[in-house]
């Protein structure tokens, strides 16, 4: 039996932006995982491959499913690459933490967890450029138009300053520091997301791009925070980023909630992370009033609040 896994992951600045060649930041989640795990297939009267994931209400042998299935092209991809000859007899089990369709990166998380355990089974070396690579075609199927971010840093498993189309650009954060994650309740597929403020884009392209490049500036100026331990520069510019994103549409009134809940109880920034219109809200927080601010995100409803601290 083998095992691997992959860690969950946040944007902390630049989404949406970062579709249009502009910078974003992105960590991982190392305490929220994917795990995959190869093994002998458990007594069957057939061959093939079988994949056993009770966390995303997914069953099925490999052969039954064409590659629109993210599992499955995670594995069909995986094989051919590693040119696997003969037709494996496998399990592979499939775990996850991470809340689906939150902006957490639970779809990469699973890909690269699943990758990664294959290359173990098999016992062969894939560079993180090409595990990243083959994690972007799945994202595909997800995603419509991945800008990449979300399988780069579930890949590299480190903080990344990324740019569509150019190496990730890996960095270290001097201060280690707290974040309260908080889940609307609602979500709306990327997706969906992402065309509708392409469609925008499209109407009043000037407007949009003037947005865009705000946001690079945010994403730049938090990039070099972070590097040097500026955090109490994070806060505001986390604000910031939030009303760009608001200005682009992606925000809705249960994420403005949760983030002027979180402010009010002492947070010093608040934004959205992710896709937006649902999903996660972040907000950076003393470690002093990390609980004030939990229990208030928690009263006014929020699902899935818990506090975590960035490395
Ligand atoms: O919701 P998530 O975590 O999949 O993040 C989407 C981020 C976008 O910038 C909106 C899209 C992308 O491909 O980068």
């Amino acid at each position: 039996m083998t095992q691997a896994s992959a860690p969950g992951k946040l944007i902390l600045f630049g989404e949406h932006a970062v579709v249009y060649g502009r910078p974003a930041i992105a960590i991982p989640l190392p305490s929220l995982r994917a795990t995959a795990e190869v093994s002998a297939l458990p007594n069957s009267n057939r061959n093939g491959i079988r994949i056993h994931a009770p966390d995303l209400d997914s069953e099925f042998w490999l052969d039954e499913v064409g590659r629109k299935d993210p599992l499955a092209l995670a594995v069909h991809s995986t094989i051919e690459t590693l040119q696997v000859t003969y037709p494996p007899n496998l399990q592979i089990s499939i775990r996850s933490d991470l809340p689906m369709a939150a902006g957490l990166g639970s779809g990469a998380a699973v890909t690269v967890a699943i990758i990664r355990s294959l290359c173990r089974h098999f016992q062969r070396k894939l560079r993180d450029e090409k595990i990243s690579d083959l994690a972007y075609q799945v994202e595909r199927i997800h995603h419509g138009t991945p800008s990449g971010v979300d399988n780069t840093v579930i890949t590299y498993e480190k903080p990344v300053y990324f740019i569509q189309g150019e190496p990730p650009s890996i960095f270290r954060i001097k201060n280690r520091f707290n974040l309260v994650l908080a889940h609307s309740g609602e979500t709306t597929p990327t997706s969906e997301v992402v065309l509708a403020v392409r469609n925008r884009w499209e109407k009043s392209k000037q407007t949009y791009n003037r947005v865009f490049d705000s946001i690079s500036r945010i994403v730049d100026l938090a990039h070099r925070a972070l590097q040097h331990g500026d955090l109490s520069l994070i806060g505001p510019l986390m604000d910031q980023n939030h009303n760009q994103l608001k200005s682009l549409g992606v925000s809705c009134r249960s994420l403005d909630k949760l983030v002027e809940t979180a402010k009010a109880a002492g947070a010093t920034g608040a934004k959205l992370s992710g896709a937006g219109r649902g999903g996660f809200m972040i907000s950076l927080v003393d470690p002093g009033t990390a609980d004030l601010v939990v229990s208030a995100l928690t009263d006014a409803g929020a699902q899935f609040v818990f506090k975590t601290e960035i490395a």
